[in-house]
C-alpha cells in the first residue's frame, strides 16, 4: 500500500508586490532582482492574515478537487506557524470541518512539503491513516526584516495542498519513493534567531532584528545545487528510473538560477522544468504544491520533486500524476 494523490488546491493572498514597489523602500531594483533570482513579483498577505488562513483556503480547495469527504490527518509544513505553540495544523483541521483528526506541523523550512509528503505517505503505508491532507503554507512577509534587501526581495506568501489516500503503487497518482536528508552543521545559514528556547523573547530581550528571518544566501546557494542534484539522483536510483523517464521536474522555487542549474546538471531539458518563481517568489514550504499547480501536468506524467532549505534539509520524491481537477 502507498499514498495516492487525489486532490490539489492552492491559494495566494491577493496583494501583489512588484520589484518596483520594493525598490521604493529598499536599495534594490527590478533588474537586480530579475537577473539574480528570476522574481518579477510576489504575493504578500495583509497584516492580520495568518498562515492558518492561507492553509485553510488551500486545504479546502484540495479537498474540493478530491471530491470532498473526510481525512484522518492534517499535516501543515511551515516555517511561519501562527504561533510557536501550538501547531497550526489542529486549527486548520477544525476550520476545515475535520475536528478530532490527527493534526501536526512539520518544520523542515523550504523542504517542509517534501518531508510532510513523506510523513503522510508513511502514515498511510503503515495503516495509521487512510486519507491525509498535506499542506505547505507560509506568511513569509511576517518574518522578513524590512531593512534586509537580500531576503526581503526573495520571499512570498502562499499555500498549496495535496489530498492523499491509500492506494496501490501501480495506480496513477502513486507517491514514492523518497530521499530525505539533513546537515545540522549548517543550522545558522537560514534562521530566525530569537523567540525559541535558545534566545527566548522574554528573558533576554533580544534585539528586534533577531526576530527576523535571515539567510546567508551565498553560502546556501553553494549547497543547494549539489544537494538537490544528489538527492534527485538518489531517489531515481531507488525507483530504478533514469532521468529520461522524468516528464516533469518540479523543484523548490528558491531561485531561477538554482532551478536552471539543477535541471542542467541532471540533464532534464528546460521545457520539462517548472519555474513559477517569477510570479510568486520563494514561498518556502508552499513552493512545491504551487509549482505542481502550474506545471501543466497530465495524467500519467512522472514527476520528480526536489527541495532544499533551512536546517539544512533536502529531499526528493517521485510520483505519477493522477487524473484530477485542481481547485
Ligand atoms: O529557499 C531556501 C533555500 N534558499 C536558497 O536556496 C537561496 C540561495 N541563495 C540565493 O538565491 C542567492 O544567493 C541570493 C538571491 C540570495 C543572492 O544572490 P547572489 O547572486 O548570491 O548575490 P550575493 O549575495 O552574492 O550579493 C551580490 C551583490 C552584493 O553586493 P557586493 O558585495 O557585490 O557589492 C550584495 O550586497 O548584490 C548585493 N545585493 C543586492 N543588490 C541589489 C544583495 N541583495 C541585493 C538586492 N538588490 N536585493
Amino acid at each position: 500500500m502507498t499514498a495516492v494523490v487525489e486532490g490539489l488546491g492552492v491559494h495566494v493572498p491577493p496583494r501583489i508586490v512588484t520589484n518596483d514597489e520594493l525598490s521604493r523602500t529598499l536599495d534594490t531594483n527590478d533588474e537586480w532582482i530579475r537577473t539574480r533570482t528570476g522574481i518579477a513579483q510576489r504575493h504578500w498577505a495583509d497584516p492580520g492574515t495568518s498562515t492558518a488562513d492561507l492553509a485553510t483556503e488551500a486545504g479546502a480547495r484540495a479537498l474540493k478537487s478530491a471530491g470532498g469527504g473526510e481525512c484522518d490527518a492534517v499535516i501543515v509544513a511551515t516555517m511561519t506557524p501562527d504561533r510557536i505553540c501550538p501547531a497550526t495544523a489542529p486549527e486548520v483541521a477544525a476550520r476545515l470541518g475535520l475536528p478530532h483528526v490527527a493534526a501536526f506541523d512539520v518544520g523542515a523550512v523550504c523542504t517542509g512539503f517534501v518531508y510532510a509528503l513523506a510523513t503522510a505517505t508513511g502514515l498511510i503505508a503503515a495503516g495509521i491513516a487512510g486519507r491525509v491532507l498535506v499542506i505547505g503554507a507560509e506568511v513569509m512577509s511576517a518574518v522578513l526584516d524590512p531593512d534586509d534587501r537580500s531576503s526581503t526581495v526573495i520571499f512570498g506568501d502562499g499555500a498549496g495542498a495535496l489530498v492523499l489516500r491509500a492506494g496501490d503503487p501501480d495506480e496513477l497518482g502513486a507517491v514514492g519513493p523518497f530521499d530525505l536528508g539533513s546537515d545540522g552543521e549548517g543550522a545558522d545559514l537560514i534562521e530566525i534567531p530569537a523567540g525559541g528556547s535558545r534566545l527566548p523573547t522574554g528573558r533576554d530581550q533580544p534585539a528586534r532584528a533577531q526576530h527576523y528571518f535571515r539567510m546567508d544566501g551565498r553560502e546556501v546557494y553553494r549547497h543547494a545545487i549539489p544537494r538537490m542534484v544528489e538527492s534527485s539522483r538518489a531517489v531515481l536510483a531507488k525507483a530504478g528510473m533514469q532521468v529520461a523517464d522524468v516528464d516533469r521536474l518540479v523543484g523548490h522555487q528558491a531561485n531561477a538560477r538554482i532551478l536552471n542549474a539543477v535541471g542542467e546538471r541532471l540533464g532534464v531539458p528546460t521545457e520539462r522544468c517548472t519555474v513559477n518563481i517569477d510570479r510568486y517568489g520563494n514561498t518556502s514550504g508552499a513552493t512545491i504544491p504551487l509549482a505542481l499547480a502550474d506545471a501543466g501536468l497530465v495524467a500519467g506524467d512522472r514527476v520528480l520533486l526536489t527541495a532544499f532549505g533551512g536546517g539544512l534539509t533536502w529531499g526528493s520524491a517521485l510520483l505519477t500524476w493522477p487524473d484530477l481537477a485542481s481547485a
